[in-house]
């Protein structure tokens, strides 16, 4: 060990941000792998965290944006469609615009945890950063960056998988349904341990606030579980990483044109990249009904609903309402509204990202700078993390 003077031990070397630290009580040894993450219990204290959360930022983000850091991301699977848009897109521009500080995660590890090939990664890594930049989110605020090219990040899996157990990462709901999805794929050590790999995306920048979708509700019990575990085993409960907390996506799952789940194989999206006249054509054929009086009735007509409810949320209405309006004008003037909502909406979205697309050196710069920026930040961590535990030497 060096005789500097910094000495490694958790005060001297915690990042500011830290320091915030969190109000949770430490995991007691007996409730290691007690989560139970996707009751509705902790569904509801989910939602009533995030409605707090929100509206924390609402009056404090501008003030003390570090406190309110955020990490997102999306796997490179393909291209985004609207249901990105509606759900995640959007939220993401809205929060980068209340002074925000926005780390946005391009998952392409987590391309190949149920599949066995990464398919057009570069092409669809590139699509992701057309979208975000078209969107809105700015480059110079956000920072925009594939999680490969951040190799410190990575390191933290490796002290992070001591903290949690096989069982636990076996009952994950979510690892659960993507083994199941997977067609009969054998359950892959990647795909195991993903949650934990995600733990480091969010913890490695500090971030504070996640936005996500139910789905992803137990990975961040996980990271929550992996934070609490870290403070209190390696760092003598001093705070080297904060709790984060899920701010829920207030959007409801939407459905394919179909008015089943959305998925690129049953060809129901509607893509960000799509034409306006490509748009026509997969609404005209969406599925409705024989009924000429258009109601917002998800349980009895669920494939209306959802129409009404894209609409909705691009007019920024109540879909009763989009409803009320359409009156009698049967399945025909339903699509007619909600084709005009739809490209209207993302007519400058899909202009930008045009543009954007005729400059690939631009967009391999704005990955460039991010990775540069998440690597400055995760080496950080990552000495931090090595110090607490003995490691710097
Ligand atoms: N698992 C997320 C998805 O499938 C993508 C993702 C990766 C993510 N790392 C993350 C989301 C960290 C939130 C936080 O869409």
């Amino acid at each position: 060990m060096s005789t500097s003077t910094t000495s490694p031990t958790a005060a001297a070397t915690i990042d500011p941000v830290d320091t915030v630290g969190t109000s949770e009580a430490v995991d007691s040894p007996d409730t290691f792998g007690a989560l139970d993450p996707d009751d509705s219990a902790t569904y509801a204290a989910a939602r009533d965290r995030s409605a707090i959360l929100d509206a924390l930022i609402d009056a404090r983000a501008g003030e003390d944006p570090a406190r309110f850091r955020m990490l997102t991301g999306d796997r490179p699977t393909g291209p985004l469609h609207i249901g990105h848009y509606l759900s995640s897109l959007r939220n993401r521009v809205r929060l980068q615009q209340k002074g925000v500080e926005t780390f946005v995660v391009i998952a392409d590890y987590q391309v190949i945890t149920d599949r066995d090939s990464v398919g057009e990664m570069g092409a669809n890594v590139r699509s992701l950063v057309l979208d975000y930049l078209a969107a809105g989110l700015d480059p110079a605020r956000t920072t925009i960056f594939t999680h490969s090219a951040v190799p410190a990040l990575n390191q933290l899996v490796l002290p992070f998988l001591s903290l949690v157990t096989d069982a636990e990462l076996r009952r994950n709901p979510t690892v659960k349904d993507e083994l199941t999805l997977s067609g009969g794929r054998p359950l892959s050590g990647l795909l195991l341990t993903y949650p934990v790999h995600q733990a480091a995306d969010i913890l490695f920048c500090h971030s504070r606030i996640v936005p996500v979708g139910r789905d992803q509700l137990p990975h961040l019990e996980q990271t929550r579980a992996i934070a609490r575990r870290f403070n209190q085993r390696y760092a003598a409960g001093h705070s080297v990483f904060a709790e984060p907390d899920a701010l829920l996506s207030e959007v409801p799952l939407l459905l394919g044109t179909d008015g089943t789940k959305m998925a690129k194989s049953k060809g129901n999206v509607i893509n960000l990249s799509d034409t306006a006249d490509e748009t026509a054509a997969r609404i005209r054929v969406a599925r409705t009904d024989s009924e000429r009086r258009i109601t917002f009735d998800p349980s009895r007509r669920p494939a209306v609903a959802n129409l009404l409810t894209i609409a909705g949320l691009f007019l920024g209405e109540e879909p009763e309402a989009v409803a009320e309006r359409i009156g009698n004008g049967g399945a025909q003037a339903l699509k007619g509204v909600v084709t005009e909502a739809v490209n209207e909406s993302l007519g400058g979205h899909r202009a930008r990202r045009a543009d954007l697309a005729r400059d690939p050196a631009y967009v391999t710069s704005v990955l460039h700078d991010g990775n540069a920026r998440a690597n400055a930040v995760a080496e950080r961590t990552l000495a931090t993390v090595r110090a607490v535990m003995g490691m710097s030497y």
